[in-house]
């Protein structure tokens, strides 16, 4: 047997094994956002260390970035073949309203062939398939195809601010010929999926204040200005009648699809009752936005989401006018917006739009970039067919109108290196909903890509 085959061989024999790591992984709760216990992202880490150790790599560190540790690790024995990288991240979302979990999120649940939990698909099953991926190598044969180097973050729900920031500043222990992300998901269950393009996010925070605190609605209600309905207005002028965004100047940078890239959309088989039911729009409910694509406006075109309002609450709603209101919100950007040149459109437009002189405190948080692959090469090609082996179907090439902050600062770190895009969930996955998921045979499927993929890319002469 060759070391390929023996590695998928060993792969075959310990895939309850790996799956066992990912629910050890999902018991820890390393939700990254301020406000959380950061204690389990330091456990989360560590468990990720130890998994990397059993694996049979030695060279293993936790990475002190500043904020949320990440880890990397690396095997670089292979003389004369590429370096590849390997990302995901071990850092997940909040629960959202746990009641509406059918179970516990941090309790790996199977069932139905999926298994339930927070980050079983974002991204803990990410960081999975690429520990048993090397595993497979190096607990069979003793050696992997290429070198590799592992990095798996803290802080990707949060940006990865720092993690950007010691990139730049270790960009030798970070250097590689290629780049390989588990962090996107497939189009569709059982359909395997090469990802390239990302959007890109800017967000803000907003404060619209119009009293020094809440008074009786009864009694005062009237001459006051009611900063919840001021912030109203504020956020529907966000959107035009067709749904569309309405910020003047903000489509001015978008960069037109080539009729190449029309045509590839075009080609994606497009059911209207599919992708309501992926997307949980409810019964009724318009899909809104004007005439392009479902694809073009979730992949291409820039979006707007109101992620919070909150004023009071449902269990505190006595009959008031409030003080204040808070929301959150974002704007997907895609190729060739400007996060900065976006954020000050945003900011301006809320500004314009805020009435009666109501106080307005705009707060920005850091950028993520948008990111776009050429799907030509030799390096492209080896995915497609390390894809095509291990789910025994043809991959499609899809855009992700989900964001990931390091992959446009490191392949441009690595002056332009190839950055090979995937996931092990699909649409039905619910990330950073309740009752995330992951369907197993297709996070098996996606381990056996990459088993295939690391040999693949023991390409001569990059
Ligand atoms: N894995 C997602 C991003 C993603 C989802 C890419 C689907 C491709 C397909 C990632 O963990 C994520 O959610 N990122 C955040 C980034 C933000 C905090 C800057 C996002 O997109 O909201
Ligand atoms: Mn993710």
């Amino acid at each position: 047997m060759n070391d390929l085959s023996s590695a998928l061989a060993h792969f075959e024999s310990h895939r309850t094994a790996h799956l066992n790591s990912l629910k050890e992984l999902v018991r820890i709760p390393s939700v990254s956002f301020p406000g959380f216990d950061p204690a389990p992202l330091k456990k989360s880490a560590a468990a990720v260390s130890e998994l990397l150790k059993k694996n049979g790599l030695t060279d293993v560190r936790i990475l002190d970035t500043g904020g949320h540790p990440s880890v990397f690790a690396q095997w670089t024995e292979a003389a004369g073949k590429p370096t590849v990288l390997l990302y995901a991240h071990h850092d997940v979302q909040p629960t959202g309203r746990e009641e509406l979990w059918a179970s516990p999120p941090f309790e790996p649940a199977e069932r139905n062939g999926r298994l339930y939990g927070r980050g079983v698909s974002d991204d803990k099953g990410g960081a999975i398939l690429h520990i048993a991926a090397i595993g497979s190598y190096l607990k069979s044969g003793g050696r992997l195809p290429v070198n590799v180097k592992v990095l798996i973050e803290g802080e990707e729900e949060v940006g990865s601010t720092n993690l950007n920031k010691l990139l730049l500043q270790h960009r030798e222990l970070f250097s590689a010929d290629i780049v390989v992300i588990a962090d996107s998901e497939n189009f569709d269950s059982g359909v395997p999926s090469l990802t390239a393009s990302l959007r890109g996010i800017v967000t803000v925070n907003v404060e619209v204040r119009s009293l020094s605190s809440s008074v009786h609605s009864g009694t005062w209600g009237g001459p006051l200005p009611d900063p919840v309905i001021a912030l109203s207005k504020m956020l529907a002028s966000l959107l035009d009648d067709q749904g569309r965004p309405a910020i003047r100047g903000l489509f001015d940078k978008v960069r037109p699809l080539s009729t190449r890239e029309k045509a590839d959309l075009a080609g994606l088989p497009f059911n209207e009752d599919i992708y309501r039911k992926q997307s949980n729009i409810a019964d009724g409910v318009q899909i809104i936005g004007g005439e392009e694509s479902v694809y073009e406006k979730m992949w291409n075109l820039p979006s707007i989401a109101v992620n919070v309002i909150e004023a009071s609450s449902r269990k505190q709603a006595s009959n008031i006018v409030n003080d204040c209101v808070y929301a959150r919100v974002g704007i997907r950007i895609v190729p060739d917006m400007d996060p900065s040149e976006t954020l000050e459109l945003l900011e301006n437009h809320l500004l314009k739009h805020a009435p009666w002189g109501v106080k307005v405190k705009i707060e920005a948080e850091n950028p993520s970039r948008w990111w776009k692959t050429d799907t030509n090469g030799k390096v492209f090609e080896a995915a497609r067919a390390a894809l095509e082996k291990g789910y025994e179907k043809k991959p499609a090439v899809v855009g992700a109108g989900g964001s990931i902050p390091f992959v446009q600062t490191i392949t441009e770190a690595l002056g332009g290196a190839p950055a090979l895009l995937f996931g092990v969930g699909d649409p039905y996955s619910a990330a950073h909903s309740e009752n995330e998921s992951l369907l197993i045979t297709d996070w098996e499927k996606a381990c056996k890509s990459m088993i295939h993929l690391l040999s693949g890319l023991s390409l001569d002469g990059l």
